[in-house]
């Protein structure tokens, strides 16, 4: 078992089953704060229910051990990756250049990401700190937050960006996940390259248009 997650095989299996596990967090992360469209109640009463429910501290803390291992995986194989082709600058068969451009973007887009997760947590999950009453219960004002947030455009702007350079570590990303985990086979390598993307581009635009229509409808 040892030897299994010692070898590169091992490794990509790990990096494979967390990477399904953050996949489907942004997912459900996604379809979530689309409440927003909805309104500060029922997104506010969502965020309550979300973090007093008896399975989010179990949900919290694999989210961090999954980035965690995500990540540091993911530097690991890279820098394995380039130990294993000194000859980094020498013409290679196009097959081997192109893995290399794949994993040179992945731990890119994956560092932005990293950076984007550490700045979005002390906004948001560490952030100021309002309270609303909804019936006589009170709970987090998570959209007051968000409104003040996103009225500065620089703020949007960076939350674009951020959200692009997901779509494209998802779109590889998700498709690789069958490789990792084992399940790939040349006759569904199209399908499995659509999967990813139609995933990214899903993930990514219902993300976008967050920041974009707090920014547009919520004016100060
Ligand atoms: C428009 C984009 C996004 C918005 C408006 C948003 C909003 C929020 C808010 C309001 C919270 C605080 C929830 C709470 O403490 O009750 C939160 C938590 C979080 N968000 Fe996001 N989010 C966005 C995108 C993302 C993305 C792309 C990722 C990951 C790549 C992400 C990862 C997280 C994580 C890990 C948490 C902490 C969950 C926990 O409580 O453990 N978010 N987000």
């Amino acid at each position: 078992m040892l030897h299994f997650l010692r070898s590169s095989v091992g490794k990509k299996f790990i990096m494979g089953l967390s990477g399904l596990g953050l996949s489907g967090f942004v997912f459900a992360h996604m379809t979530g704060n689309l409440l927003v469209f909805k309104g500060a109640e029922a997104y506010n009463m969502y965020g309550h229910f979300m973090t007093h429910n008896p399975a989010y501290p179990l949900i919290s803390w694999s989210l961090v051990l999954m980035m965690l291992v995500h990540a540091f995986l993911g530097i690991l194989l890279t820098k394995e990756n380039h130990s294993a082709r000194p000859s980094a600058y020498a013409v290679q068969a196009s097959p081997a250049k192109s893995v290399t451009t794949a994993s040179k973007t992945m731990i890119f887009s994956g560092s932005i990401l990293l950076v984007f997760i550490i700045t979005h947590l002390a906004t948001f999950k560490y952030g100021n700190h309002y309270d609303v009453e909804y019936g006589g219960q009170t709970v987090r004002d998570l959209h007051r937050l968000m409104v003040e947030a996103f009225q500065n455009p620089a703020f949007v702007v960076w939350y674009v960006v951020a959200l692009i350079v997901m779509g494209v570590h998802l779109r590889h990303g998700v498709s690789s996940i069958f490789q990792s985990l084992g399940f790939n086979h040349p006759r569904y390598t199209p399908t499995i390259k659509w999967i990813g993307i139609v995933y990214a581009i899903v993930v990514a635009a219902g993300f976008i248009s967050q920041p974009i229509y707090v920014y547009l409808v919520h004016q100060g």
